[in-house]
């Protein structure tokens, strides 16, 4: 793989923090990128001889700081650069391998890995799945660790239209290894698992009239076609899924579909051949969700036994909470779409919902947003309450947007900052936990703040 000069000091000098760390402790993220770059870092420590911790929180705050040894060695993964001041106190020696914006002085005794320091586009190039399998490269020869990379930047929303820069080159090595295939075809969830009548009716963009959202009409539309409407579309044959692709495009003319979109209706996805067919881990968008599943709703440990390999007890409970994970995602959408959004100022729109979980709220708005079920010309905030004094507030933008000026991260941290909470992220996508009762107030500073951001 060609990398640039200063990318490979820095890899190797993060490399070589690694080698020298005894029986650390890896501190992760629990979404799926936390999950997977966590899981990479554990099994690479793993695979030196060594003897590996891992454990996984929601947020690097003053209430999981405890979680990072004062005394004694550690990996952050997928947190800590945003969070430098509140690690003051640590000794080390440790090492922070993460992609959000860095915010702080890095303190003694840390070896800091951050993709923005390389330059490098966090929400688009590189997510901490890819930085460490990146850094696990430099150590051992563990390309069977490729998936777990794949699908933690296809998790952080990074495979829009396809992977690009340094997530493309890993994915390139995995192609070339037989454990990666890059396929292109229709862009909805479930292509591995669901029948192909449920995969159709998810259509969320583009949106299908009088398919989206009616499992009768996609069963009928297939049958029409002479598609088994209950295999997956991954299992149809070519020829068949010639077929509805074709039938697909003239029905999107047929209702009026702008051509713009119509690129929309293909997009490429990841496959791991070495998986069972019809499994989710066989399917890097289904894995993501899978993991997130697992993660967002408190059983990181579950996610992280699968990145390690488990399919059997963890693989069935999982199963279990992604069937969970899909109601609670429903009602918050569903809660999202009756209530609206409020708006704010000229640049942000406002969810609240006391009833969805502080972990999957990021989730609903941005699939809310995605999906273009709200807005999409403001930024959407989230909250939720994390517990009897905080909220946990999401903020999700538009490529759109971020082409305009807009960067999150700064704008949030920077609104957080002036209610006395905390936050940050990327230009995309961020995220704060602010004091309950003042929720109105970060919004309209977040306002303000975007506004100075935009270039129109
Ligand atoms: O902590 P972390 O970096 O993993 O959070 C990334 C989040 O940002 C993802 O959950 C995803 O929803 C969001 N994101 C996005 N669009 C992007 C990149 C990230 O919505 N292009
Ligand atoms: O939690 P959520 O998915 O909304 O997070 C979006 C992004 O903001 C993530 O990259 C997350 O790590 C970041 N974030 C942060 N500080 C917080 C909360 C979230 O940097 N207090």
């Amino acid at each position: 793989m060609e990398l640039e000069l200063k990318l490979k000091g820095a890899l190797s000098r993060t490399a070589e923090a690694l080698r020298v760390l005894e029986n650390p402790r890896v501190i992760t993220h629990l979404d799926a990128d936390g999950v997977t770059s966590g899981s990479i870092v554990f099994k690479t420590l793993q695979l030196l001889g060594k003897n590996p911790k891992i454990v996984a929180i929601r947020q690097l705050d003053p209430g999981t700081l405890s979680s990072v040894p004062a005394e004694g060695t550690f990996v952050l993964v997928d947190l800590g650069s945003g969070q430098l001041p509140l690690l003051q106190h640590v000794k080390g020696p440790g090492v922070i391998l993460d992609h959000h914006e860095p915010a702080g002085q890095v303190p003694p005794g840390i070896t800091h890995f951050n993709a923005h320091e390389q330059g490098l586009d966090s929400s688009k190039e590189i997510s901490s799945s890819g930085l460490a399998y990146l850094v696990s490269r430099e150590l051992v020869d563990a390309p069977e660790l490729i998936p777990l990379a794949i699908t933690g930047a296809v998790g952080d929303v990074q495979a829009h239209n396809g992977l690009v820069g340094l997530n493309r080159k890993i994915l390139e090595e995995g192609v070339k290894a037989g454990i990666v295939q890059a396929r292109h075809g229709l862009p909805f969830f479930g292509r591995e698992t669901k029948p192909v009548e449920v995969f159709l009716s998810y259509a969320a963009d583009p949106y299908l009239p009088g398919l989206t959202g009616s499992l009768s009409a996609c069963r009928e539309f297939l049958e029409k076609l002479r598609i088994d409407p209950s295999f997956p579309y991954n299992s149809l044959p070519s020829s068949d899924v010639s077929r509805l692709v074709t039938a697909l495009h003239e029905h999107a003319i047929q209702t009026g579909l702008e051509p713009w979109k119509m690129k929309r209706l293909v997009s490429e996805f990841y496959i791991f051949p070495r998986e069972t067919e019809r499994t989710e881990v066989r399917d890097a968008t289904e894995f993501a969700t899978l993991l997130n599943a697992c993660g967002r709703n408190e059983d990181w440990r579950t996610a992280i036994d699968i990145c390690l390999g488990d399919r059997g007890d963890a693989y069935a409970r999982a199963k279990t909470l992604l069937a969970q994970h899909r109601e609670n995602l429903k009602r918050g959408l569903s809660e999202l779409v009756e209530k609206g959004a409020k708006p704010v100022g000229k640049h942000v729109q406002l969810f609240f919902s006391p009833l969805t979980k502080a972990t999957i709220i990021g989730v609903v708005i941005g699939m809310a947003i995605g999906g273009r079920l709200v807005d999409h010309d403001r930024v959407i905030l989230g909250a939720a309450e994390q517990d009897e004094k905080t909220l946990k507030i999401s903020a999700r933008g538009t490529a759109d947007l971020v082409r305009t000026g807009l960067n999150l991260s700064s704008a949030v941290r920077e609104a957080a900052a002036t209610v006395g909470g905390v936050g940050g992220g990327h230009n995309i996508a961020a995220g704060a936990t602010v004091p309950k009762g003042r929720l109105d107030e970060f919004a309209e500073r977040l306002d303000e703040a975007i506004g100075k951001q935009m270039r129109y």
